[in-house]
């Protein structure tokens, strides 16, 4: 799609400034080159990843309307959604959401579908959100604040933000300072918020959300990547 045409793109808002749009579309670009790369390889560290479905499942409801942003080629819905009573996984990438609904043809029927949405562009339900999930999700989204007070307003009062993503800013120097921006020259990386821990809790503490617990899954390396889960208050 060309650059001057980004807000062609089904499920995404039509509404933005111009130049946030052209990143928005260059972002869906960068996800639908990686997504048939992205379903093939394997969970880096599967440990972490059980760990974060597991704490995520205890903390979901029978009667949960559930929202997942970012959810890629759909792993971590296919495997939370039996637990709720409606579970929508969006993500930006068409091609993230087209092997997400190949997945799911698979599946035996369920609560779940998916759909092309950002934060920005879904509709809000009425009554809202009981929970919003987010996993390797909110260093992407290029307004960390803007983004935030999309997903409260998406979510019913006390309703929960459950979210694990890396925290780029706590990275060696090296990495974030160097490699990383060479590798987003040469459109190998994506476009990233570098923010610290606490920069994030701050942020969704501004957006209007009180921080219930955190926790770090890691098993392996040392990633830094909290998974919180957060209250809309
Ligand atoms: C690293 S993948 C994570 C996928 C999945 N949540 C997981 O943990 O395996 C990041 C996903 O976020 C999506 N994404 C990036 N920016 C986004 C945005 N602004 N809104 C919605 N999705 C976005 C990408 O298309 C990609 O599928």
């Amino acid at each position: 799609m060309p650059l001057d045409a980004p807000t062609a793109r089904p499920g995404l808002s039509p509404k933005g400034p111009p130049r946030a749009d052209q990143a928005l579309a260059s972002d869906a670009r960068f996800w639908d080159r990686l997504s048939t790369k992205y379903a093939a390889s394997a969970v880096s560290d599967p440990q972490a990843w059980s760990r974060t479905i597991e704490r995520t499942r205890e903390r979901l409801l029978p009667a949960d309307c559930v929202l997942e942003l970012g959810c890629g080629t759909g792993s971590t819905a296919l495997r939370l959604a039996g637990g709720v009573s409606d579970y929508l996984a969006t993500d930006l990438s068409e091609d993230m959401i087209a092997i997400a609904r190949a997945k799911l043809e698979a599946a035996p029927p369920g609560p779940l579908s998916f759909q092309v949405a950002t934060a920005e562009s879904i509709a809000p339900v009425p009554g809202g959100y009981d929970v919003v999930l987010g996993f390797n999700y909110l260093h992407l989204v290029r307004e960390l604040s803007v983004t935030l007070s999309h997903i409260r307003a998406l979510l019913r009062p006390g309703g929960l933000l459950i979210t694990k993503t890396p925290c780029i800013g706590e990275m060696n120097i090296l990495l974030r300072g160097v490699a990383l921006p060479v590798m987003q020259i040469l459109g190998k990386a994506p476009y990233v918020g570098t923010f610290r821990e606490a920069q994030l809790t701050d942020a969704m503490r501004l957006a209007g959300f009180e921080i219930l617990e955190r926790e770090i899954h890691v098993a392996r390396g040392t990633d830094h990547r909290p998974w919180l889960v957060a209250r809309r208050v």
